[in-house]
């Protein structure tokens, strides 16, 4: 039977980009947003028009370009918002306006100044005027998880009356907890009349640690889209991780039978594409993109994995796009190697600028022995922007690049391959080798890891099919 299908709503460049040091420019917004649809998401929500005229350009601009998913544009309830959007919009292929407004008393009495009734007809006009422009339309009740559900169930009625398309549930504040959260949209699916023509929506915020895990309770209870973030950026905490939903999906199918169409083979290349443009660094322990997320140090934690990686992997590194780590990149890289990896994190080069990448990459290996990926990101940025002169070595010298991790000699390749001899010698290593990383990761290892054929036999399983 055909998995349903969870349509994944990209809001990097919207909700993302409202978080502290996320803006982009108009150029890099764009820049993602050819990411966001080499990776498959099926609406990238490319920015706010009405908020300033920089983002009105780049959902101008991104609608022009980017053909494939469907663009939206946000607006508030109220007919200069909605309009300002579609303006924006126009050029699309697919275009969707989101309007939004809160719901909840706390909202409404404070910030809005509304009564519920003002904002019933509020919602139910500016959805109306959003259809009269646009078919595919977009309602979110703000602040929807600290709503009076009643009322909730009364505003969602109506604006599919209206003419919206997506009912969108934001936990605005990560409120919720995943069971609550869960039983809400099986509330609205309940109680709300014409809510089987419309997709309903999670967009959940992390202020609690738990943003994946309700989006993922919502689907569970019917909602058939997840909004979501790249590196889980977006208004304090963040939002839902989009590279978490989408692995826990692919990675748990027996409590998850739900498709999508990310290909997740881009998922680091995009992580590392926002880290480099935000300038924002991953954290080293990020599920699924962090630098240490497919690193082994303890003793016993790598000689599992010289037994067989399914101890301590539940994915392959290959899935989610994390280079390969038999390329080392220290002082004795070449080109050829510096330039593969360079295409890895999503940089082609003509001749001349790699070699002037590869000049300062040979400073900076000498210095600190074993570039990573954030770094070589960094140096890139700064020969794209032009911000450190050609000869300026010194430039690279004085930056605070972290020294990189202490890394002892790891045979896991020949474990892996089943070697008797290689699995006994490792043992007997392995309690010695606290500081040794098997790292499939973003840093570099000193080591050839099996990935040619890693957990080859075990993707079945993995992948539940
Ligand atoms: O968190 C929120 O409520 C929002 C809405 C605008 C969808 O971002
Ligand atoms: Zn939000």
């Amino acid at each position: 039977m055909d998995r349903p299908r969870i349509t994944i709503f990209d809001t990097t460049l919207r909700d993302g980009e409202q978080s502290p040091g996320c803006s982009m420019n108009v150029q890099e917004k764009l820049r993602l947003a050819q990411q966001l649809d080499r990776l498959g998401v099926d609406v990238i929500e490319a920015g706010f028009p009405i908020a300033s005229d920089g983002d009105f350009d780049a959902v101008q601009r991104i609608a022009a370009s980017v053909r494939r998913p469907i663009i939206a544009g946000l607006a508030r309830a109220c007919t200069g918002d909605v309009d300002r959007a579609w303006q924006a919009l126009q050029g699309a292929a697919r275009p969707r306006i989101h309007v939004f407004l809160a719901t909840s008393d706390i909202h409404l009495k404070y910030k809005l100044r509304l009564t519920r009734e003002q904002c019933l007809e509020q919602a139910r006009n500016a959805v109306r005027h959003a259809k009269s422009l646009c078919a595919d339309v977009e309602f979110s009740p703000e602040d929807a998880t600290r709503t009076d559900v009643a009322f909730l169930c009364q505003v969602v009625e109506a604006v599919i009356a209206a003419g919206a398309t997506t009912v969108n549930i934001p936990d605005t504040v990560g409120y919720s907890m995943p069971e609550e959260y869960g039983q809400l949209i099986r509330t609205l699916r309940e109680k709300v009349a014409g809510i089987e023509r419309v997709t309903i929506s999670t967009h959940c915020h992390n202020d609690l640690g738990l943003a994946v895990a309700n989006s993922l309770a919502g689907v569970q209870q019917g909602a058939r889209q997840v909004e979501c973030t790249i590196n889980g950026i977006g208004e304090r905490a963040g939002n839902a991780s989009l590279e978490e939903i989408v692995m826990a999906m692919r990675v748990r199918p027996d409590r998850y039978p739900y498709e999508t169409t990310v290909a997740s083979e881009h998922l680091y290349q995009s992580s590392q594409m926002l880290a480099e443009i935000t300038r924002v660094p991953v954290q080293p322990n990020k599920a699924i993109t962090g630098r240490n997320a497919f690193a082994h140090e303890a003793g016993i934690h790598q000689d599992g994995m010289l037994k067989n990686p399914l101890t301590y992997e539940i994915m392959t590194p290959q899935s989610v796009g994390v280079p390969d780590s038999r390329l080392v990149l220290g002082k004795h890289s070449g080109r050829h190697a510096l330039a593969l990896r360079c295409e890895q994190l999503g940089h082609q080069f003509e001749r001349r600028e790699l070699d002037e990448v590869y000049r300062k990459f040979v400073v900076l290996a000498d210095r600190i022995k074993k570039v990573q990926d954030s770094h070589l990101l960094e140096l890139i940025h700064d020969v794209v922007s032009g911000t450190v002169s050609h000869s300026d070595a010194a430039g690279i010298q004085a930056r605070k690049f972290p020294p990189a991790t202490a890394t002892l000699p790891f045979p896991r390749a020949a474990a892996a391959g089943g070697n008797g001899n290689s699995n006994s010698n490792s043992n007997s290593n392995s309690n010695d080798s606290h500081s040794a990383h098997i790292s499939g990761s973003a840093g570099p290892a000193q080591v050839s890891m099996p990935f040619n054929d890693h957990h080859a036999e075990q993707e079945d399983y993995l992948w539940g099919v």
